[in-house]
């Protein structure tokens, strides 16, 4: 007898009368007057047998526990009217055992799959393997294999090639913290887990691939949020002799087609906006379009008050808040929230049938109030924020309240708000290390009309680089780089590398510049964020098999762990003690 016939979900009214034989696990086994009912579990679904007390088998079911693994061989038959179950495939029927097999018994479970969410996440990640047993999150995996499958049949029909590179490395500057393996060999050398296949695919456009991509495991070791794991995959690309235009196009191309495969939805073109604008509007890199209308600037309009606190602040921003009418404590909260985010203080304005009311009423005359709503665009019904102060604060600030108020009062529009963010600055200023750094990494091409902007104003130089924004979520990072030797140079002293360090960390770099290296550009998308937002999941724990906790441990491995002082010896290695 093979261990099954059928799945789960296959068996339905068109079996009835047939001999079937499922396999799978004891969800459930209940007592009714008599009979025995089981329901048995596979990744397909859920299917119900049901035994009498005559019945030869009878003893057999009975004897079943929550978990064991089983092989049942016996007839479909239609269920009693009444007893029909529509919320399983298979719930117009049930199957008469004729023949019960045990393949393996289970230990009374630490929780029932089907009951694991209200379990605490670290019993569910010790014991993985039964938490993955509930349907809500293997069809996570599901999801994630047909867009892994629809994304290679894409690159490949687009004539890219699939290359790995290698996992021991060498540190690349992407920004986080290496992981760092120690070499036996080389006593004292480490490699580093590569942090992006950056240096790799970007060799790979110098040999000649011109197109490349790598589904690609990638290890940072960087503070841990529900959107960041310590290692995670890329949809790593690289291309060469492209336009910038070219690489979007293409990369819009796939994310249609992997949402079109994976969840059946046709997507829109995505708008573009340049970062100036997005901040500026949305008080955010990655804005969040679900959440309603832009912020609106009223630093010209705040320039003709008599209140020299708005009409003197480099800028004022406002958040318009439609049909709300905040009670004083609601006010109260949101000048908490301002303060909170760093502004010195908000003024708001409720436009009621009434007039306008306002926490500014003693400095701003009825004329100014109804010059700054008429601004602001208000109708009757609305709240107007107002926050001043310096770029970027006083749109970040704003920023924030936009989307606090949607996540608030529950105004997130559904669906999928793409967008490109683009020209982002080539260089931030790092107040930790006190000097310039790159935005996004040092191979990042600068735009050619702010070249010349290089050493007398480099925080102004603005990059070709581009971001793939999804429902407020950073999905992809790329850039046009840099292929020109003395450009990469010149970025390295901007950045304020001597030729030593510049040699010592990305010599074979800048050497293989100089043996044709043709323009290209890339970029890569995080696969674990991308199907949790398909999946609609809250955490990247629930689209990794095998994920870390919030410490970056995993509770079912227990790694990290010690290890056997001869490992260490080995390596030359010498524990510091614990202070
Ligand atoms: P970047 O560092 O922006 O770019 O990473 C690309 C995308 O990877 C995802 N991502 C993460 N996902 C889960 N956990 C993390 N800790 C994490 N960190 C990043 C994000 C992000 O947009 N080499 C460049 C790309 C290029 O220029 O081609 C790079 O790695 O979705």
């Amino acid at each position: 007898m093979s261990f099954r016939t059928v799945w789960a979900n296959q068996v339905d009214l068109s079996l009835a009368g047939s001999e079937v034989t499922i396999a799978g696990w004891v969800q459930r086994r209940r007592d009714h007057g008599g009979l025995i009912f089981v329901d048995i579990r596979d990744r397909s679904g859920i299917v119900q047998v049901v035994v009498e007390p005559q019945s030869p088998v009878f003893s057999f079911l009975d004897s079943l526990r929550a978990e064991y693994v089983v092989s049942i061989s016996g007839t479909v038959q239609k269920r009693p009217e009444g007893m029909v179950n529509h919320e399983i495939g298979s719930g117009e029927v049930e199957i008469v055992p004729t023949q019960v097999k045990v393949l393996s018994q289970s230990k009374t479970p630490p929780f029932m799959p089907q009951e694991a969410e209200s379990v605490d996440e670290l019993v569910r990640l010790k014991y993985r393997y039964v938490d993955l047993r509930r349907p809500g999150l293997f069809n996570n995996f599901v999801l994630r294999d047909k867009v892994i499958y629809s994304l290679r049949t894409f690159f490949h029909e687009q004539g890219f090639l699939e290359v790995e590179t290698p996992a021991l490395a060498r540190s690349t500057p992407e920004g986080a913290r290496d992981f760092l393996v120690p070499s036996r060999v080389q006593p004292g050398a480490f490699y580093a887990l590569p942090q992006s296949p950056q240096i790799f695919k970007q060799l790979l456009m110098v040999a000649g691939f011109e197109r490349y991509y790598q589904i690609a495991k990638v290890f940072r070791d960087e503070d841990l949020r529900a959107d960041r794991q310590p290692e995670f995959t890329q949809i790593d690309v690289e291309m060469s002799f492209l336009e910038r235009e070219d690489i979007l196009c293409l990369m819009e191309m796939m994310m249609k087609r992997v949402f079109s495969d994976g969840v059946g939805v046709m997507l829109e073109d995505f708008p573009r906006m340049s970062w100036e604008q997005a901040l500026r509007q949305y008080g955010s890199d990655k804005p969040d379009l679900r959440a309603g209308e832009p912020l609106v600037d009223l630093t010209e309009a705040a320039r003709q008050l008599g209140w020299d606190v708005v009409a003197k602040a480099p800028h004022v921003v406002g958040v318009v808040c439609r049909r709300y009418q905040p009670s004083r404590k609601q006010l109260d909260q949101w000048n908490q929230f301002a303060k909170d985010h760093g502004a010195s203080g908000l003024v708001w304005l409720i436009m009621t049938e009434d007039g306008i009311r306002t926490s500014a009423s003693k400095w701003l005359s009825p004329d100014e109030l109804s010059r700054i709503a008429e601004t602001g665009g208000m109708c009757s019904g609305d709240t107007l924020f107002m926050v001043a102060g310096a770029k970027p604060l006083a749109f970040v600030v704003a920023g924030q309240m936009r989307l606090e108020f949607a996540r608030q009062e529950n105004r997130l529009e559904s669906g999928w708000k793409f967008l490109w963010v683009t020209e982002f600055p080539l260089f931030e200023w790092s107040e930790d290390e006190n000097r310039l750094v790159s935005a996004h990494h040092p191979f990042t091409m600068p735009m050619a009309e702010d070249v010349h902007l290089l050493s007398s104003n480099p925080l102004t130089v603005r990059s070709e680089a581009y971001d793939v924004v999804l429902n407020g979520i950073e999905l992809a990072s790329g850039s046009l780089r840099i292929y020109q030797p003395e450009v990469q140079e010149k970025i390295f002293s901007v950045l304020g590398l001597s030729h030593d360090e510049i040699n010592e960390k990305f010599g074979f770099l800048i050497q293989a510049f100089q043996y044709g290296a043709p323009p290209h550009g890339g970029i890569a998308f995080g696969l674990d964020r991308l199907i949790m937002l398909m999946a609609g999941a809250k955490s990247l724990r629930d689209v990794i098999a095998f994920p870390k906790t919030a410490r970056g441990t995993d509770p079912l491995m227990e790694a990290p762990a010690p290890v056997d002082p001869r490992q260490l010896d080995e390596l030359g290695i010498q524990m510091k003690p614990q202070s």
